[in-house]
């Protein structure tokens, strides 16, 4: 056994809803410690066990799993009264039991009613232009913590000066509610009552989970980073502005669960076997025909936050590739292979063409994006069901090439390949958990 840090992290390669939760679900058997260390509740990790449906948007998918210790790491933007109630949710099914079994940065910082409030005025302002956000109030929670006007969970552990912050902050933010986006000011005395209470319950969940992390992996305990959205969505390498508003990719693995960027060993990026997008901003690879709709239905492609229909299309190696690199990921977990069954020819996206030209990469300003056209690889369909086969040899040779070709336009292996939602439909072909080369 190779010595170094036991720690992966499983992130997703597109705009995200690749498929994280029955990943990371099926990774966190093998883990002492399951990680959430960015953005909030705009996720929607879906679990389907023993045919039972599971949608986790703040704890850690590892929560299904009795033995790992989930943690909600300083990256992250809390809303205090949905995480209790995926809490409760979940103990009320025995899970979650353990004093310790969810730990929760005292970094974090807190997403406030106000922060809701703002996100959809903003939304229904910017009209046609809207990002299309999820509501939860992700941006102003982020804005507030860049411009030092955040709270975090630290605060809410010290009632009294929580209490005097709030506040304070709530003035302001009033203000600005009224005044700038003409809605109605919302009232200090049942907030503060609400999120005291919250406090007091989440107390003894409150630590220092960097120091807890650096403890573990020093262990050598096996850790799981588990990312929420995807690269795309990155505020920094994204389609910007319409994408989210933290780190998405592994840099944010560091900074969001409070770790050096050492220790973090094995990236697994995440991928659909085609794309989809939920919220507005450029796809260049969209179908917006028949054959979309065909995704959309047979893909079960609604978000699992909002319900709202995803946009559907090809497979895009530019995508993928860029989120390949700005990651080093090492493998990929490619999910929903069975959807493009019946379907052909299949269609990959190898390049760009803007304005007739050929270009590379994908340009930054989102207008000339909206304008790409998509070049296009054509490859034979299969039309035999694949949900049950256990390994690639299994696969219509079809299915094989796909894979292939795709593989090799993004660089990286296919080390997992998932061929339908429930836990026993997926081939490890390489376990990011063997760490013995
Ligand atoms: P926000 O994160 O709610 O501010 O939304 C910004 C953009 O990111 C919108 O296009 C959302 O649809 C998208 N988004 C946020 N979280 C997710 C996710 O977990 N899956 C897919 N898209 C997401």
């Amino acid at each position: 056994m190779s010595r170094g840090p036991k720690t992966v992290a499983v992130i997703g390669l597109q705009w995200g809803d690749e498929g994280k939760g029955k990943i990371v679900d099926l990774l966190s058997g093998r883990a002492d410690v399951v990680v959430r260390y960015q953005g909030g509740n705009n996720a929607g990790h879906t679990l389907v066990v023993d045919g039972r449906q599971t949608v986790m948007h703040l704890v850690p998918s590892g929560a299904l799993h009795a033995q790992a210790v989930c943690v909600i790491g300083g990256g992250v933007v809390i809303d205090p009264t949905v995480l209790l109630q995926e809490v409760d949710e979940l103990r009320a099914r025995g899970l979650l039991a353990g004093a310790g079994s969810l730990l929760v940065s005292q970094e974090a910082h807190i997403i406030l009613p106000y922060h809701k409030a703002i996100d959809q005025a903003r939304e229904r302002k910017r009209g046609k232009g809207m990002i299309g956000t999820t509501g939860r109030g992700i941006g102003p929670a982020y804005e507030d913590k860049s411009a030092r006007t955040g709270l975090r969970m630290a605060d809410l552990s010290r009632p009294e000066h929580f209490t005097k912050r709030l506040r304070e902050i709530l003035a302001d933010k009033n203000d600005y509610l009224h005044a700038m986006l003409a809605e109605e000011r919302l009232d200090f005395e049942a907030m503060i009552r609400e999120l005291l209470d919250c406090g007091r319950r989440l107390a003894p969940m409150i630590v220092d989970t960097s120091s807890f992390l650096d403890a573990a992996i020093r262990a050598g305990k096996t850790v799981l980073f588990e990312g929420a959205q995807g690269a795309l969505l990155d505020v920094d390498h994204g389609t910007y502005p319409f994408v989210t508003s933290s780190n998405t990719g592994s840099g944010a693995v560091a900074n969001g669960a409070g770790v050096a960027p050492r220790q973090l060993r094995r990236v697994v990026g995440i991928s659909k076997a085609y794309t989809t997008r939920v919220g507005s901003g450029p796809f260049p690879t969209e179908l917006n025909d028949a054959l979309g709709e065909r995704l959309r239905k047979e893909g079960g492609e609604y978000g699992a936050t909002t319900g709202r229909p995803r946009r559907c299309g090809w497979f895009d190696a530019m995508v993928v590739r860029k989120s390949v690199r700005l990651s080093g990921v090492d493998a990929i977990a490619l999910t929903k292979l069975d959807v493009l069954t019946g379907i052909d020819p299949l269609r990959l996206c190898v390049g760009y063409r803007l304005a007739g030209q050929a270009i590379e990469g994908i340009p930054a300003l989102a207008d000339d994006y909206e304008a790409v056209e998509p070049v296009y690889e054509e490859l034979a369909g299969w039309s035999e069901s694949i949900t049950a086969a256990t390994s690639v040899e299994q696969l219509p040779a079809a299915a094989r090439r796909y894979v292939a070709r795709l593989e090799e336009l993004v660089g990286v292996p296919v080390g997992i390949l998932s061929t339908g939602p429930g836990r026993d439909q997926t081939m490890m072909l390489s376990d990011p958990f063997d760490f013995s080369s």
